[in-house]
């Protein structure tokens, strides 16, 4: 599948995400409280895995909780200036209210009960982030919460069985940053069944694509950009607390 078509269908929404790029400088220009409210109530509608809605969305707005938040996040300033931080959160604790009405706990919760209740906190989080960006905020996502779990739950008040899985700033832009190439689309979508050979034919090219951006860009990186991020990101494995920060937490990924 060629990655630039002209499509045969289009609609705000493709022509919104076909635009989209993560953005990281906020204006001054506040974001009005109606407009969170009216972005969380659409979001709040996404689908959620068996009716459960195992998520909880924390709004932040001050001043010092975000500096906490963006020292734990592994000090990025825009966590601490964005006029906004929406903080999408696991929730397990209706789920636990639920079986104890019922004679039962969720002692035994395990990486099923773990998966779902993030998968529902990331799709309300990017419907939310849609949303948004359909108002003409910005938005910007940040999994440097799960960096420090345990910090990040205290900051925010957290309970028992209770994570945050991301966070998202959202403002006005204050720049406009060029897209990020991705790899070849082929690479991600396959026809009938997984093509091993397609998911990396292209990579070698996508390392010199995006270190031309880069570059393009003034950031440092290598010639072999893609791989080298992912080498460094992964190697040796990341957050590798992450398991036991979320057992503090409540949650058995087990
Ligand atoms: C779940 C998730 C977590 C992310 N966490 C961070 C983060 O902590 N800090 C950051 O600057 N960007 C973060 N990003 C943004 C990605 O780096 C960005 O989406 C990616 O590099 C592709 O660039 P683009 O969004 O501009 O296309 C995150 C994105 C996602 C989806």
């Amino acid at each position: 599948m060629p990655d630039s078509v002209t499509e045969p269908y289009t609609s705000e929404t493709i022509e919104l995400l076909q635009n989209r790029v993560s953005t990281r400088k906020y204006s001054d220009e506040p974001v009005p409280d109606e407009m969170v409210e009216t972005i969380l109530r659409a979001a709040y509608r996404s689908p959620t895995s068996s009716n459960i809605q195992s998520y909880t969305t924390i709004v932040v707005r001050n001043p010092e909780t975000k500096q906490k938040l963006s020292v734990s996040t592994g000090n990025q300033k825009h966590v601490a200036d964005t006029p906004v931080f929406l903080a999408f959160c696991a929730d397990m604790t209706r789920i636990d209210y639920a079986l104890m009405k019922h004679q039962h706990n969720l002692n035994n919760n395990n990486m099923e009960t773990g998966l779902v209740t993030s998968i529902d906190a990331t799709l309300v989080g990017m419907s939310a982030y849609l949303v948004a960006e359909s108002l003409g905020l910005r938005g910007l996502m940040i999994g440097g919460v799960r960096n420090n779990a345990v910090e990040i739950a205290e900051i925010l008040g957290l309970p028992n069985r209770v994570y945050c899985v991301f966070g998202m700033c959202l403002g006005w832009p204050a720049e406009q940053p060029s897209q990020k190439p991705r790899m070849d689309i082929g690479a991600t979508i396959h026809y009938e069944r997984y093509d091993a050979d397609a998911t990396l034919a292209s990579l070698d090219t996508y390392d010199s694509a995006l270190a031309e951006h880069y570059e393009a860009i003034g950031k440092a990186t290598t010639p072999d950009s893609w791989t080298h991020d992912m080498d460094k990101k992964f190697h040796p494995p990341l957050r590798d607390s992450l398991r036991e920060q979320l057992k503090k937490q409540g949650f058995d990924f087990r």
